[in-house]
């Protein structure tokens, strides 16, 4: 009921010619401190604020289109989806916000350049990509804050993929969540580079949403994640503003690690990392020992993601032979807009 409110607040009482079919891109974005509990759970409302970098080449390309049918028809990279998946409904669901009268069933094409479910953001990119593509269907011409809101509507984090570069995403405070979505931070970083380590492509045994349910409930540690989500968020500022490698570094890495301890000390406990995901952790602590500046950041599943600069990735691509590595900016180090 709350998610309906939100929607019609947002979209008032634009009432315009839909086209034929709308189509958009988002890219997936990689949490460098991490969303991890909720103090609203239908409107996906976060207890503290979180920053992201988007991987421009990795993401979601949504198509959609009326249907005259009795339902939705869903495909994700040219598979249809079964009507009665998990998937299928939580989709179904979002959708229901935006149908207008209950006749109204859409066709849906979606095209991901990541693995679904298996903690490398597809869901973000998906959210997010679908909401840009209904806002041209239905020519609502929304600006960037109202569409991050309807974004987060479907996953959380999917607020954070609308925009490219370094994006923070204001907890805010008010009930209906009019003050809570993401805000580009005027900043780039030509030689910063992002390497996805595919550990497994598998979905994962347990979505976010219970997991950070499930660590808010019951972690001992958890009343310690918002002071310490709050410094991090204030580091990670700082070292984007100054380009201080050191410090993204480490408070990416910190506050990744952080959150798994929170989630490890859940009952019953979590535990995202697979044996491969924990020897590579011990891999890049022994590099960085050794002098090479190298860190790592893990979401709700095992795969990771090294952050480091342009300067080591010859040294990085002999150490992890199957990464693959991103340049989330392309072009100088101007101010993005
Ligand atoms: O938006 P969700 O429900 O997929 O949750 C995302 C949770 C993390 O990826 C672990 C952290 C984040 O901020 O992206």
């Amino acid at each position: 009921m709350k998610a309906y409110e939100a929607v019609k607040k947002i979209l008032g009482k634009k009432k315009s010619r839909p086209q034929e079919m709308g189509q958009a891109y988002a890219p997936v974005n990689i949490a460098l401190c991490k969303y991890w509990g909720k103090r609203d759970d239908e409107l996906n409302l976060p207890v503290t604020s979180s920053l992201s970098i988007a991987l421009p080449n990795k993401g979601t390309t949504t198509t959609i289109q009326f249907n005259h049918g009795e339902r939705d028809h869903i495909s994700v990279n040219g598979e249809a989806i079964p009507e009665t998946s998990f998937f299928s409904e939580r989709l179904v669901h979002f959708l229901d916000l935006f149908r207008g009268t209950k006749k109204t069933h859409f066709d849906i094409w979606a095209e991901s350049s990541v693995p679904i479910g298996a903690g490398l953001a597809s869901s973000a990119s998906g959210f997010a990509s679908l909401v840009l593509a209904l806002n041209q269907l239905y020519r609502w011409q929304l600006d960037a804050s109202s569409l991050s809101i309807l974004a987060r509507l479907g996953s959380g984090s999917a607020c954070r993929s609308i925009a490219p570069g370094f994006v923070k995403w204001l907890a805010g405070n008010k009930s209906n969540g009019m003050d809570s979505y993401a805000e580009v931070l005027p900043y780039s970083w030509k030689n910063l580079r992002v390497g996805i380590c595919l550990i497994s492509p598998h979905e994962k045994a347990i979505s976010s949403r219970q997991a950070m349910q499930q660590t808010l409930d019951t972690s001992p540690f958890y009343p310690a994640w918002p002071q310490l989500v709050k410094h991090h968020l204030k580091s990670l500022e700082k070292a984007i503003a100054d380009q201080d490698f050191e410090l993204l570094g480490t408070t990416a890495e910190s506050n990744s690690l952080a959150m798994h301890a929170c989630a490890l000390t859940a009952y019953p406990p979590i535990c995202y990392s697979l044996p491969e995901t924990v020897s590579f952790k011990h891999k890049i602590w022994a590099l960085r020992a050794e002098g090479l500046s190298v860190y790592f950041t893990q979401d709700a599943g095992p795969n990771l993601k090294l952050l480091f600069l342009v300067e080591d990735e010859d040294k990085i691509i002999n150490a992890f032979p199957d990464i693959e590595i991103i340049t989330p900016f392309q072009g100088n180090d101007e101010l993005v807009t």
